[in-house]
């Protein structure tokens, strides 16, 4: 990939040829991008001295410059459902156990099957459905809990491509063309799609297509929830004045509000949706309220405020308990594990504080923790000063 620095050194680099107007639409234009944009200013200003005269009644003309074909090609990598797009090559399903188990299986499972950091991947497919080319666990009365990928899929294209630009979600494009196959390969084996010794390559994928079990499932509409039959969605067209106001329709009585144990600390088998944290009384104002109506008086619990930040929030709002259970191991280690390994240093806050904001890997095990520069400083620091006194 093109990093915009390395974009903004070459565009430095290579002077501005007048730019052919019919062809503006296909530049990479990246006006939005404040560290492209300073640099397409720069080069603009540049370009008004030699004042040409088109320049001055439509002064973009002559900013940026054609994206050269190397770097249309690192950005072009989709891989179509007819395979266009699709580089050669091939890997075997004992290949990808190996990357799987490496790179993948921290997340989603040995066998695919986890429902921890994202929806099962394996799972809930047929030998029937693979004949048919649709997932009966789809269909209307299903009592199967969960969509996993494997039953949404209708393009083994669309497997291939996601891996290939999105996963490890970690470190994302750094697979190799035999690991994408071989890991593809992999997961299409566990859904009985291709059997243990298959190597998936391009030229039998399309082959592999013919057997996906929701190959003929692609509808248009299909709303995640029915009521009556319909979609339970109920909106109004408003384009102007709209109302704004959150109304809270039902809630939970404070008695129940705990009886379960902490929700938030709770994985439903509907995926990874985190609740309220319920050991807290309830909020009195909706997260991301503007103005923000006062709440029907049942839903308030006031509690004498205690002028300490509430550092299980800010865990919340920067989705450190995506990977961090706060007593469990999700992804990174449970909090109160940290708080066990670490005590008894002397340097446990600045050491803390110091992995919170730069990241690191090793003391756990391969999956690294990734730096966090958009905490805030504030917010870092109470959390590292919480872990070390216990994580409670
Ligand atoms: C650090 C955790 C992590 C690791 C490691 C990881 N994944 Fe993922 N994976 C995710 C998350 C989170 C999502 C959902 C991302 C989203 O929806 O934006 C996901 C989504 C996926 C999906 C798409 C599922 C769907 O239905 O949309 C596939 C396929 C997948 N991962 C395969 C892999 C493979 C193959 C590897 C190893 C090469 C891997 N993942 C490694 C966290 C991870
Ligand atoms: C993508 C997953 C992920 C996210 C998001 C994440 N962490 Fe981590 N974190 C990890 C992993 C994995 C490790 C273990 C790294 C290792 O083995 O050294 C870790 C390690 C740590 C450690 C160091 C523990 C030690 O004893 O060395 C601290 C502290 C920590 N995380 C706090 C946080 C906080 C606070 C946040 C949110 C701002 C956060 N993490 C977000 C995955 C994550």
């Amino acid at each position: 990939m093109t990093s915009p620095v390395a974009y903004s050194l070459r565009v430095n680099a290579s002077p501005l040829k007048g730019a052919k107007p019919a062809a503006r639409q296909s530049r990479f234009g990246g006006f939005l991008d404040s560290s492209r944009g300073i640099v397409a200013f720069a080069v603009a200003a540049m370009a008004f001295a030699a004042a040409p005269v088109s320049a001055q009644t439509k002064p973009w003309n002559d900013i940026g410059r054609y994206a050269t074909p190397a770097e249309v090609k690192a950005w072009d990598i989709d891989v179509r459902p007819d395979f266009k797009g699709l580089p050669k090559g091939a890997g075997s399903v004992a290949k990808g156990e190996e990357v799987w188990e490496a790179k993948c299986a921290s997340c989603h499972g040995s066998f695919g099957e986890s429902n921890e950091v994202f929806t099962p991947i394996v799972g809930g497919t047929t030998k029937a459905d693979i004949e048919r080319g649709r997932v009966k666990n789809l269909e209307e009365g299903s009592s199967f809990p969960q969509k996993t990928t494997m039953m949404k899929l209708a393009t083994v294209s669309t497997l291939w491509d996601y891996i290939n630009r999105a996963m490890p979600w970690n470190a994302p494009k750094t697979l190799t063309t035999e690991e994408v196959y071989g890991v593809t390969a992999y997961i299409l084996s566990l859904a009985e799609v291709v059997p243990t010794d298959f190597t998936l390559s391009d030229q039998n994928i399309a082959e592999v297509q013919k057997r996906l079990p929701n190959r003929n499932g692609m509808v248009f509409y299909e709303p995640l929830w029915k009521v009556n039959g319909k979609g339970d969605v109920k909106n109004v067209a408003c384009m102007k004045d709209c109302p704004v106001d959150a109304t809270i329709r039902s809630s939970l009585p404070d008695f129940a509000r705990d009886a379960h144990g902490n929700i938030q600390e709770q994985n439903r088998v509907i995926g990874p949706v985190r609740g309220a944290d319920t050991t807290k009384p309830a909020p009195k104002v909706l997260p991301g309220a503007g103005a923000q109506p006062a709440l029907p008086v049942a839903m308030v619990t006031p509690k004498a405020s205690t002028g300490a930040p509430d550092v299980k929030a800010m865990l919340n709002s920067n989705s450190c308990t995506a990977c961090h259970g706060m007593k469990n191991k999700i992804v990174g280690p449970g909090f109160n594990e940290i708080a066990a390994k670490q005590k008894g240093r002397a340097d446990a806050h600045a050491y803390l504080l110091g992995k919170i904001k730069a990241g690191g890997s090793g003391v756990y095990g391969a999956v690294p923790m990734p730096p966090q520069p958009d905490l805030k400083d504030a917010d870092a620091r109470a959390i590292a000063q919480w872990i070390a006194d216990g994580a409670r």
